[in-house]
C-alpha cells in the first residue's frame, strides 16, 4: 500500500461561522492530499496533487495550509503517522530579555539554524505585577527584586519556538545561566555573546514541558485579550509586514537584522495568522487597482506573518524606499540593497509590505496592533 499519513484537522468555516472537522491524507510519493469531511462521512477533496504542502510541516499543532484554507492539525489520524510523526515535537516559551532585544534578528536565526521554528511572538514590557508573577517561583530568592526590576526595565519579546525536543534545544541555546560562565564554557551561545552577568544574561526558556505550558499560558492565553499587550506607540510610525512565504523559508531573523542594520528602531513586533476576511479588508485599496490582489490576500493568509511598527517620524518615504520596488526583479536590477532585493522572489512573494502613504502608516499599524490583537 502506498505509504500516507493521516491527521484530524479542523478548519473554522466563516460562512457558515462553523468549525469543520476534516480527516486529512498526505500521501509523500508525488505530494498529494485527499480530505473527508468527518461529520457528513463523505469526500471533500479528492486525492490531488499539492506541492506547497511541506512534509516538515506536518505535525498536530501547527496550521497548514490547503488550497487556501487554513486547518489546524489537531490530532494524527493514525498509529503509524503518530509513531512517524509525532515522537518529539514540542513547545517552549523563549524570553528574549531587555537587554538582547536589539539582538532579536540574529537569535531567530540561531532559532532556525538549530531546526526549531518560531510559530508565535509578541513584544510586550511587562509591569512589576507581570514580571513577578512570571518569575513566582523565584520570590523567596535573594535576587528576586533585581531579577523583576531588570526584567521591567524594557520591552521583552516572548516566542513560542516549536520542534523536536524544542524545551532542551532552546535551554541548549542559550547556554549557562550566567553569562560569565556562558563565555568559558559554551562560546556560541546566547548569554555568551549577548549577555553580560548572571542576572542580565538576554534570554529565559522554560526548563519543563509543564513550565512551557504555563509560560506559554501566559504571554499566549487561550483566553483572548487577557495577556501582557503590544507595546505598539501609534505616534511616528509607518508598518511593515513579513509575508508568511519569507517567515517559512526562515528569512525573518534576516529581515529583521537588515532593518536594523539600517538603523530603523522596531517599537512593536507581533505574529498573527490572518483569515481571508482580515487579509481582504486589509488590502481594500489595492483591490481593482493592483492586478494582484488576489494572490496578494492568499498569500497574506497562506501562514503566520510578522507585524513591525517601524520609528520613521522623520520620513516614512525613507522606509519604503528600503523596502524597494514591489517587483523584486526590478528590485534586484535597480535597488540591489533593498529588503525585496535580498529576499523577494515574485511581486506577490516580495518579502514584505510597507505602507504606502505616510498618511496611512499609524492607520496601518493600528489595523493589526489594535485590531487584530483583540
Ligand atoms: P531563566 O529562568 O531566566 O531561563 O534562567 P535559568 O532557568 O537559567 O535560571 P533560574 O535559576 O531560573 O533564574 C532565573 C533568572 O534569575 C536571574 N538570576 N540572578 N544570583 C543571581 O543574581 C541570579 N541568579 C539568577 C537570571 O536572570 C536568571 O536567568
Ligand atoms: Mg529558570
Amino acid at each position: 500500500m502506498e505509504e500516507r499519513f493521516a491527521f484530524l484537522a479542523e478548519w473554522y468555516d466563516p460562512s457558515a461561522a462553523l468549525l469543520r472537522r476534516y480527516q486529512l491524507l498526505f500521501y509523500p510519493r508525488d505530494s498529494s492530499v485527499e480530505m473527508f469531511d468527518v461529520k457528513n462521512q463523505r469526500t471533500f477533496l479528492r486525492k490531488t496533487k499539492y506541492e506547497d504542502l511541506r512534509p516538515e510541516d506536518l505535525f498536530v499543532g501547527n496550521r497548514v495550509n490547503v488550497f487556501s484554507r487554513q486547518l489546524n492539525l489537531i490530532g494524527y489520524g493514525d498509529q503509524f503517522t503518530a509513531n512517524r510523526l509525532g515522537s518529539k515535537k514540542e513547545r517552549t516559551l523563549a524570553m528574549i530579555k531587555p537587554d538582547a532585544v536589539p539582538q532579536i534578528g540574529d537569535i531567530i536565526q540561531m532559532i532556525y539554524d538549530s531546526n526549531l521554528i518560531v510559530t508565535k511572538a509578541k513584544m510586550t514590557k511587562l509591569t512589576w505585577s507581570q514580571g513577578a508573577d512570571f518569575y513566582t517561583e523565584h520570590q523567596t530568592k535573594p535576587f528576586f527584586n533585581n531579577l523583576v526590576q531588570f526584567m521591567t526595565s524594557g520591552p521583552v519579546v516572548a516566542m513560542e519556538l516549536m520542534g523536536d525536543e524544542a524545551v532542551a534545544g532552546w535551554r541548549r541555546l542559550l547556554g549557562p545561566t550566567d553569562a560569565g560562565v556562558a563565555r568559558s564554557e559554551a562560546a556560541g551561545s546566547v548569554r555568551a555573546q549577548y549577555g553580560t552577568d548572571g542576572t542580565r544574561n538576554a534570554g529565559h526558556g522554560s526548563d519543563s514541558l509543564a513550565s512551557a505550558a504555563r509560560e506559554l499560558e501566559f504571554f499566549f492565553p487561550s483566553t483572548a485579550g487577557c495577556g501582557p499587550s503590544n507595546t505598539a506607540s501609534y505616534t511616528d510610525s509607518t508598518c511593515c509586514i513579513i509575508k508568511p512565504h519569507a517567515i517559512s523559508e526562515g528569512q525573518t531573523g534576516r529581515i529583521l537584522n537588515a532593518i536594523s542594520a539600517a538603523g530603523y528602531p522596531v517599537s512593536a513586533l507581533q505574529m498573527f495568522s490572518m483569515d481571508r476576511a482580515n487579509a481582504e479588508e486589509f488590502y481594500e485599496v489595492y483591490k481593482g487597482v493592483v492586478t494582484e490582489y488576489t494572490s496578494m490576500v492568499a498569500e497574506l493568509c497562506s501562514g503566520p506573518c510578522m507585524a513591525l511598527e517601524i520609528q520613521a517620524a522623520s520620513s516614512p518615504q525613507t522606509f519604503r524606499d528600503f523596502c524597494g520596488p514591489a517587483d523584486p526583479e526590478i528590485a534586484r536590477h535597480l535597488r540591489p540593497t533593498t529588503l525585496r532585493a535580498l529576499f523577494g522572489k515574485t511581486k506577490v512573494q516580495n518579502a514584505v509590505h510597507c505602507t504606502d502613504l505616510p498618511e496611512d502608516g499609524v492607520l496601518e499599524v493600528q489595523y493589526f496592533f489594535k485590531i487584530m490583537d483583540d
